[in-house]
């Protein structure tokens, strides 16, 4: 038996003598990481934040090469922060993210081209269609090409649909019409020929936004553009995740031809405001005692949900590992998670695989177990 320290946490390896063992020919480990479990099945991706990517926790800083192959920029690469103003851009951290995949071998899946969240306050306060159309040209042929090739991939377009499938309200919609999804795609495929160009969504597993979001998929195709994949973020709750519907999507988004992945994931335990469906950073809920109950630790009936959830999610992730291209956990720790924040802020929210002090999770051992022997 083998300790193998992993960011201040011990997880014992077990080495398991497999049938061929009594003749001494094989023997099989637990496998000693996310990254290592996955690799012939698909990318593990996390995402980071300034405080990560400037690695000024040495727990993260040796947590995050050894266990995922896949960054996300939680942050840094959404309009607001690398394209403050009408001529400034601001790529610092972007480009440190960039060179931290490279010094680590991981890939980087750059995120968000055209988003009607976190928009510069420049944009925000455009009337003219004019402008907006600038500002989406330029936009694109300036970030997605400083980025070509050296990104994996681009999140195009971030959540342009509505929950019932028709296109959102937004600012493009609304200056563009409704081809601007197309056209985003259009310019990000002459911008950035060798990365790899994907529609990024909420609850686009759900029957009716899903529809929405084959028939975007298939416009696109139809104008002979190039979208090499769809990303469902998986902003689930841990006592209600929708398997079902999830198993349809991976089928249904694969028939058009392109990847599916699961971009987001985290597995919320918290009570979540019933007139809010979806993962809207607009959307806020005021803070109650009672919708923020696991603030002194979480209880042992809530974290075996999060482990079943877990489980479940991955023995379907690998029922269809020819279809699923990567899944990337939504940050690094419980202490990093969004969710701590949204709907409500504040709160002491669970959702990830690994704990506030960098610790695995139960969930990790049982997904981990999922590979133990193969
Ligand atoms: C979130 C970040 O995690 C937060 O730090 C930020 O304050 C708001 O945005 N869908 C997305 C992500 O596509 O970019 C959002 O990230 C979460 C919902």
């Amino acid at each position: 038996m083998t300790k193998l320290k992993i960011a201040g946490s011990s997880i014992i390896v077990l080495a398991i003598c497999c049938m061929s063992c009594s003749s001494g020919k094989k023997i099989t480990e637990t496998p000693t990481s996310l990254r290592e479990a996955f690799k012939n099945d698909f990318l593990i991706g996390t995402a980071l934040d300034s405080q990560q990517i400037e690695e000024p926790d040495p727990r993260a800083a040796a947590l995050i090469p050894l266990q995922f192959n896949a960054i996300t920029p939680e942050n840094s690469m959404k309009s607001e922060k690398i394209h403050p103003q009408w001529d400034k851009y601001n790529f610092d951290l972007a480009d440190k993210l960039v060179a931290y995949g490279k010094k680590h071998d991981i890939k980087i899946n750059a995120h968000a081209l055209i988003w009607h969240s976190q928009l510069p306050a420049f944009v925000r306060k455009m009337r003219d269609a004019d402008s907006v159309k600038q500002f989406f040209t330029n936009h694109i042929n300036t970030v997605a090409g400083r980025y070509d090739g050296k990104v994996f991939s681009w999140d195009v377009v971030n959540e342009a649909l509505n929950e019932d499938g028709s296109m959102r309200k937004s600012i493009f919609l609304e200056k563009l019409g409704s081809d601007f999804v197309t056209q985003a795609f259009a310019l990000a495929q002459q911008a950035s020929p060798n990365s790899e160009l994907y529609y990024n969504d909420y609850n686009i597993e759900q029957p009716k936004k899903r529809a929405g979001a084959i028939a975007l998929i298939k416009k696109i195709q139809a104008a002979g553009v190039r979208i090499d994949g769809v990303g469902i973020q998986g902003h689930w709750k841990a006592y209600n995740i929708p398997l079902d519907d999830i198993e349809k999507s991976i089928l249904e988004f694969s028939a058009l031809g392109i990847k599916v992945m699961f971009t987001e994931l985290d597995l919320g335990v918290l009570p979540h405001p019933g007139d809010i469906q979806g993962a809207d950073v607009n959307q806020r809920a005021a803070a109650a005692p009672a919708m923020n109950p696991y603030v002194n630790g979480l209880p042992d009936s809530m974290q075996a949900k999060i482990t079943r959830g877990y489980e479940d999610l991955f023995k379907l992730f690998l029922k269809h590992k020819d279809k699923v291209s990567r899944i990337t956990f939504w940050g690094v720790n419980d202490s990093q998670s969004w969710l701590n924040d949204w709907p409500i802020r504040g709160r002491t929210n669970y959702p990830l695989i690994f704990d506030r002090d960098f610790k695995p999770k139960p969930a990790y051992y049982k997904v981990i177990a999922l590979k133990q022997g193969k």
